[in-house]
């Protein structure tokens, strides 16, 4: 749904004529080294970034995403690393902070059953909606995060990585979370550094390397050492290392060359 995306900051282009796709249901893995772009990418979908070029497709036609309130109304839901969490508030106000359901006064009844309903909902393991957030382990913690975007309905929620700061335990619940969502239909874009949550989850990988597409992926057939290679450009394809090395050849053959012509030169002299 991204085509020819373009972002510069200054004299740093940090993206140049990137395209990514994801579909309801689908989970996509984007994925690449340090200042590659990812976080841009996700903000240019979220609405904090307007790109340079480029197009997001959405739906049925082009859009464009001028706030991340326009995000939130198109149905791209995004959860920051961050997560934004308050830390003080529980489960339940921290699920509809900023959307409380309010009759005659707050509806803490609803607010609660929606909060059990919606947790069940993705089988997250958490121990009172009732606990502040700062009781609870990240992923739960992440649960909440993701739980809480879920309240606006969205098509399409990212997740920039998810599983960066969690244990064992702990991401493999957050990656049963991400099954539930793809399950639910939604298109799951999830920025990460590990190679086994990305095989775990994943349907594609996209790899973005210098801010450029460096391969789309079947996750099911790529090895961790094929995404690495992208990852870093190792493969930075095979055809430019070779005229590489075959212009490092000529050179070394024309300094050569000069070599003997000076020591020509030195003979005459
Ligand atoms: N607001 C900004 N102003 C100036 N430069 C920026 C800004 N945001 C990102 N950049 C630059 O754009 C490039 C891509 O950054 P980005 O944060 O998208 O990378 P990333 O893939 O998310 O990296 P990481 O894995 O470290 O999070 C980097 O060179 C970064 O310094
Ligand atoms: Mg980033």
């Amino acid at each position: 749904m991204l085509r020819g995306i373009s972002k510069s900051f200054g004299a740093v282009a940090a993206l140049t004529d990137v395209d990514l796709d994801v579909s309801a249901g689908q989970v996509v893995a984007l994925v690449g080294d340090n200042g590659a772009g990812k976080s841009t990418l996700v903000k240019v979908l979220s609405g904090v970034h307007q790109p340079d070029a480029g197009t997001v497709g959405f739906g049925h036609g082009t859009v464009s995403i001028p706030s991340p309130a326009t995000a939130q109304r198109l149905g791209i839901a995004t959860v920051f690393q961050d997560l934004a969490l308050c830390e003080n508030l529980n489960v339940v106000e921290n699920l509809f902070l900023g959307r409380e359901l309010r009759g005659l006064r707050l509806d803490e009844v609803t607010m609660e059953v929606r909060s059990r309903a919606l947790l069940g909902e993705l089988s997250a393991k958490i121990p009172s909606v009732r606990v502040p957030v700062a009781a609870l382990s990240g992923g739960q913690r992440q649960t909440v995060a993701i739980a809480r975007t879920l309240l606006g309905d969205p098509k399409v929620i990212i997740l920039d990585e998810p599983t960066a700061a969690l244990g064992v335990a702990q991401t493999a619940e957050v990656l049963n979370l991400i099954e539930r969502l793809s399950e639910r239909g939604l298109g799951v874009i999830m920025v990460s550094h590990n190679m086994a949550d990305v095989r775990a989850v994943a349907d594609t990988v996209v790899v973005l390397r210098l801010g450029r597409n460096n391969g789309v992926f079947d996750a099911a057939e790529a090895t961790a050492a094929d995404l690495v290679a992208a990852i870093t450009g190792a493969t930075d394809n095979v055809v430019s290392r070779r005229a590489g090395r075959d212009r490092a050849v000529d050179e070394r053959a024309a300094a050569a060359d000069r070599g003997t012509e000076a020591a020509h030169k030195g003979d005459a002299s």
